[in-house]
């Protein structure tokens, strides 16, 4: 099994490209010098990797073609639901409408979700999310890799375990060759077509030679990478973008700035956004989200960061929990409510624009093991491997006891794979935008 499989192109019209899976129609933004329709691609994150041969995407396509009906179908059994005859405050009920006729939610509509306490009402928020997340997506679900390629970091946050606070730390920095490995070897024998490259910031790396590796592990693979390397400057940013970089990784962790700058003393919020909305005119795709929990950090205050992101463009949100790390001023502060964080994450589908990718991020699953699944049943339609080679993943340390530390990455594909079959969905690129194959 693949993580993304091929479709065939349909029409090209400039840079947009539809593809056609199995009947299903996503479009994905393309800069190959030709592409004519008929071609057979691969696309992740909306955008066009490669093509390939019709003979090898044919043979791809007939070994998938019965599993991806039978999960297609699994996927609807799990997600049809009709809010009709649900018993739930009136109030909710018609802000749940709302969403499913894909109609705006107002800040006041979110506070309705997040306020509310019933395991009924508060499943029933999850359901609908749920539901939206088939509606705009259908089964597709994007599995992305993970390489993090250094834990130097010159930052100061409060939270984060590779912060300079941390002075416990045994720091690394992966060799070139390392990273470009660890990259060539989960798409050759895994298939991965996506990576985020990540590491903290100023680590250890200029810019000519995270820029080196970029271009290195792109002339290696076809494949669609995402930088994640903190804060940078427009000159940085589009030597990156030159290598071949085109995503940005980057969350504003939180949109309170007062809040914002007593977690990074010395920073300010406005200065982390500038980065990203330079990303944004560059070219760049961009992921991007906040953490939830943190000590001082208000309900109305997550809230707001959902609405914050939707005017950042992201083609990602990715949140999740704040975690508790000893090493760090915020040692004696404990995340206390999971299901908070699930509120977030199916409030973000209900009010993001119906493209937005949201993934189960990592620190989900450190909560719990059964986070990945509640969360891809809230509305998430997106999961990470981590693919940073096992002498180096503990000390990545953003907090303690991270998901998958010690799992080599056969062990998270094979969970990842049998997961995903259970619930229906298919790797699939989820593209900009769903267009119902009965409109064409
Ligand atoms: N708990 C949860 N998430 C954390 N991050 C950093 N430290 C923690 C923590 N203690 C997240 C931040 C950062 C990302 C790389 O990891 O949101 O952007």
């Amino acid at each position: 099994m693949c993580y993304a499989i091929p479709g065939k192109v349909q029409s090209i019209e400039g840079r947009i490209a539809l593809i056609n899976y199995f009947g299903e129609i996503k479009r994905a933004v393309h800069e190959l010098a030709l592409l004519a329709p008929g071609d057979y691609v691969y696309a992740q994150g909306g955008y066009v990797i490669n093509k390939v041969s019709a003979a090898e995407a044919e043979s791809v396509l007939s070994a998938w073609k019965e599993m991806f009906f039978t999960l297609q179908e699994t996927d609807r059994v799990y997600s049809v639901f009709s809010l009709a005859n649900q018993p739930a405050d009136p109030r909710l009920k018609n802000i749940l409408n709302k969403a499913t006729e894909g109609k705006d939610l107002t800040p006041e509509d979110a506070r309705v979700l997040f306020s509310r306490e019933k395991t009924e009402e508060i499943n029933l928020v999850f359901k609908t999310a749920n539901y939206l997340r088939h509606q705009y997506h259908k089964n597709a679900c994007c599995v992305h890799g993970i390489v993090e390629l250094s834990n130097y970091c010159r930052r100061n946050c409060f939270y984060c375990g590779i912060s300079s606070y941390n002075k416990e730390l045994e720091r690394y920095r992966m060799s070139m060759d390392e990273v470009v490995d660890a990259v060539s070897s989960a798409a050759n024998n895994y298939g991965f077509k996506a990576f985020v490259l990540q590491s903290g910031e100023d680590c250890g790396y200029g810019i000519d030679e995270l820029a080196e590796i970029i271009s290195r592990v792109k002339k290696r693979n076809d494949c669609f990478i995402v930088i994640s390397f903190g804060e940078m400057d427009e000159g940085a940013l589009r030597k990156l973008f030159a290598a071949g970089a085109r995503g940005l990784l980057m969350r504003f962790e939180t949109s309170n700035s007062a809040l914002y700058e007593k977690l990074h003393p010395g920073y300010s919020l406005g200065k982390r956004v500038e980065t990203i909305k330079l990303a944004y005119e560059i070219g760049y795709m961009i992921i991007t989200g906040s953490l939830v929990g943190l000590p001082g950090q208000s309900q109305e205050d997550i809230m707001n960061d959902i609405f914050f992101a939707r005017e950042l463009h992201p083609e990602m949100f990715s949140c999740g929990p704040f975690l508790r790390h000893p090493n760090t001023p915020l040692a004696g502060d404990i995340f206390s409510d999971e299901q908070l964080v699930f509120k977030t994450l199916a409030a973000a589908r209900l009010i993001l624009p119906r493209e937005v990718t949201i993934p189960v991020t990592t620190a989900f699953e450190t909560l719990s093991p059964r986070s990945r699944l509640q969360g891809l049943i809230s509305g998430a339609n997106s999961v990470m491997v981590n693919l940073t080679p096992l002498k180096y993943r503990k000390l990545y340390s953003l907090y303690p006891g991270r998901a998958h530390d010690d799992e080599d990455v056969s062990i998270q594909i094979k969970e990842t794979v049998a997961l995903l079959q259970s619930l229906g969905r298919a790797p699939v690129d989820p593209g900009n935008e769903t267009i119902d194959k009965n409109s064409f």
